[in-house]
């Protein structure tokens, strides 16, 4: 036979071969014909199967005491006053407060995680406490201001009172962010009066006697 017609026979078989390959139905839910299967089938146990094995008797096992996930920072209070004190003497804002992107940073934040209760400016009069919920004090007022950034830290961490903790919703970072930008509105606050005085109306400017009005700055 000569080669030019072998090569036509040959041809023919591979035309037909993938001709039928593609005709024949496949069950492609199944698997495929495993040849040399060796150990693809190992007995492998699910994560939550039941396990023979190990003294629980399940399957994950649980981390060794102590072991914290990658890239996690411990955070070593618990939720008491010594707690939030000590935390204001050891924890160090690690973020400069003179930081302009820190402090845009700290105000969306701010925006979006506290301002509902605490209010735009920080005076402690958002939404949520216009509409019943227990107000919180004001940022702006001296004990705000005389607690130390890593007490601040605490309280955003892991909550005070009727405030809960924000650790699950607002990353580390972003808490010293809006830390040194609630110091912002507090240095502003500082700078003009916490009220506005009411104005003057005719009637207490030409006070009765024994009505004091000395010391009311205007
Ligand atoms: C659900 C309302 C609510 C939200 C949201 C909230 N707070 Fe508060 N916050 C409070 C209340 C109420 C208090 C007063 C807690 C107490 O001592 O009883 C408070 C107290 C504080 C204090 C302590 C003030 C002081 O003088 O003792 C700080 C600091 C503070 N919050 C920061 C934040 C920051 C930062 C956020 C946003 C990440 C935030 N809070 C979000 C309600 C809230």
């Amino acid at each position: 036979m000569s080669a030019k017609a072998l090569s036509f026979i040959f041809g023919s078989i591979m035309a037909v071969a993938i001709v039928l390959s593609f005709a024949a139905a496949r069950d492609f839910s199944k698997p495929n014909l495993e040849v040399m299967p060796d150990m693809y089938h190992g007995p492998a146990y699910h994560a939550f199967d039941e396990n023979p094995n190990t003294e629980n008797g399940r399957t994950l096992r649980e981390p060794a005491l102590g072991s914290i996930p990658r890239g996690m920072m411990p955070f070593e209070y618990a939720l008491t006053e010594p707690d939030a004190l000590r935390a204001g003497e050891e924890l160090v804002n690690p973020v400069s407060p003179d930081d302009t992107g820190s402090l845009a940073r700290g105000a969306t934040a701010y925006a979006i995680f506290c301002q509902h209760c605490h209010g735009p400016g920080g005076a402690g009069d958002g939404m949520v406490a216009h509409r019943g919920f227990p107000p919180p004090p004001s940022l702006l007022i001296e004990h705000a201001i005389k607690m130390k950034d890593g007490q601040m830290f605490h309280v955003t961490t892991l909550g005070q009172g009727n405030m809960p903790g924000h650790a699950a919703q607002v990353s580390r970072e972003d808490r010293w962010h809006i830390i040194n930008y609630i110091r912002t509105l507090q240095a502003e606050a500082l700078n003009k009066p916490a009220v506005a005085p009411p104005a003057a109306t005719p009637a207490e400017e030409t006070p009765s006697e024994g009505t004091q009005t000395e010391g009311v700055q205007p």
